[in-house]
């Protein structure tokens, strides 16, 4: 069970003010352990993606489990190296780097992926004035249709990322060109969320056996496929599958990419690892009673977790303190909203939930992937800090409240 869940962690939180992150440890060691097990069974290389969190502990965490980290920004590059990733397991990708990201990146001894002609060219250039070797993978865009939402679909044509087909001819001539280049290997990642496991992943190796071919019959020695990541959680039934299908996603690639002696398999798993561990942890600021709705108005809002208000996403939502009145199981429909100026700061419409009152604990779960690292300040709302399953003295207690 979510530590979330447990009755004496709900007692305590009655007394912490909210909102903040849980983060239930066990969880995510239980996570990594599976993905640290798998990834031995079948020789895959694991880089976990930072984007998805990159609060301190669970860096540290994860880097300690051997797994490396595949950063977006160069200061996503630095903070893995500060939460203990060796500079051989970091990997900076991304459309759009900075010229001074790349420096970063370069001193700090990270490989890159790189995703555009131009792209490599200056990072060659940079290199050769930094007098430093570049370790460069290229990012191919497979056109394939992950059937996901389409803003986290990254891999068909329409999409601004990778080296579409007709460029990999002049791709071989620059590579062969650039002597401050070590090229490792090609990337992909066709999006995320993708729940068509066996079938997506199935048709992305059919592609990338046959890129992988092209590329080595033109002398390009592709040490390193990086299958990108993608796997995805259930958000429906967070308790029913806690951990994510990683023996069907690493049994697939692992069966279908034709991999000759010496080539290393990457897979770059950020969402899978982390969403389930996380919940964010609110409270009911008002009961509104409207015109033809009844509304729960929560202390969180779309400035904390933004994944309902930009993707329409669902996150089940979870009255904890209800939890502790069992005998009063009156279900109600309500709209839980957050506090934002917003019409789109909706947690979720019509949602069946217990009775609920002024001061409810609400749980809003599956949130600890691309929950704390995309929130922001808007309204000029303070960041809602973390608290960890196995320090929870961190908590900071409520001060001010008004018991009706
Ligand atoms: N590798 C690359 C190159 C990526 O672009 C991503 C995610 C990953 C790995 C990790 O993918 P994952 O295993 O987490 O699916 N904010 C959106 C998701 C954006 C994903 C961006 N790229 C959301 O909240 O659904």
């Amino acid at each position: 069970m979510n530590k979330m869940l447990d009755v004496n962690n709900i007692e305590f939180f009655e007394k912490v003010e909210t909102p903040f992150w849980f983060y239930d440890m066990d969880l995510l060691r239980a996570t990594v352990g599976k993905v640290v097990s798998l990834a031995g069974r079948y020789g895959i290389d694991v880089h976990y993606a930072v984007k998805a969190n990159e609060e301190k502990r669970i860096l540290e965490y994860i880097s300690s489990m051997g797994l490396g980290a595949d950063c977006v920004s160069g200061n996503e590059v630095i903070h893995a190296r500060d939460c203990g990733f060796p500079a051989d397991r970091i990997v900076f990708a991304g459309v759009g780097k900075s010229d001074r990201e790349i420096a970063d990146a370069l001193k700090a001894g990270a490989s890159f992926n790189c995703e555009s002609l131009q792209e490599i060219f200056i990072v060659n250039a940079m290199a050769s004035r930094l007098g430093i070797r570049a370790k460069v993978s290229v990012r191919i865009n497979p056109g394939v249709d992950a059937h996901t939402h389409r803003y986290i679909t990254t891999g068909t044509y329409e999409n601004k990322f990778g080296i579409s087909d007709y460029e990999f001819a002049p791709l071989v001539d620059l590579l062969g060109r650039c002597s401050c280049i070590d090229f490792t290997g090609l990337h992909f990642h066709v999006g995320s969320q993708i729940t068509d496991v066996e079938e997506v992943f199935s048709l992305v190796c059919t592609r990338v056996n046959s890129i992988v071919e092209w590329f080595e019959k033109r002398g390009l020695e592709v040490r390193n496929i990086n299958l990108g990541g993608g796997l995805g959680v259930d958000y429906e039934d967070p308790d029913g599958q806690p951990i994510a299908d990683f023996e069907t996603w690493f049994g697939t690639v692992s069966g279908k990419i034709r991999r000759r002696a010496g080539q290393s398999l990457h897979l770059e798993p950020g969402r899978s690892i982390v969403a389930q561990c996380g919940t964010l942890v609110s409270r009911v600021l008002f009961v509104k009673v409207g015109e033809t709705k009844n509304f729960l108005i929560l202390d969180a809002g779309m400035n904390d977790l933004i994944r309902p208000a930009l993707y329409g996403a669902y996150h089940r939502i979870e009255n904890l303190s209800a939890r502790l009145r069992p005998n009063l199981p009156q279900s109600q429909v309500y709209d839980v909203v957050g506090p934002v100026c917003e019409s789109s700061d909706v947690w979720g419409a019509g949602r069946f939930l217990p009775l609920s009152v002024r001061g409810d604990l609400m749980a809003i779960r599956s949130a600890g992937a691309y929950g704390q690292s995309m929130s922001s300040r808007y309204n000029l709302r303070d960041l809602a800090p973390a608290v960890y399953s196995d320090d929870m003295h961190g908590a900071r207690l409520r001060t001010e409240y008004f018991q009706e």
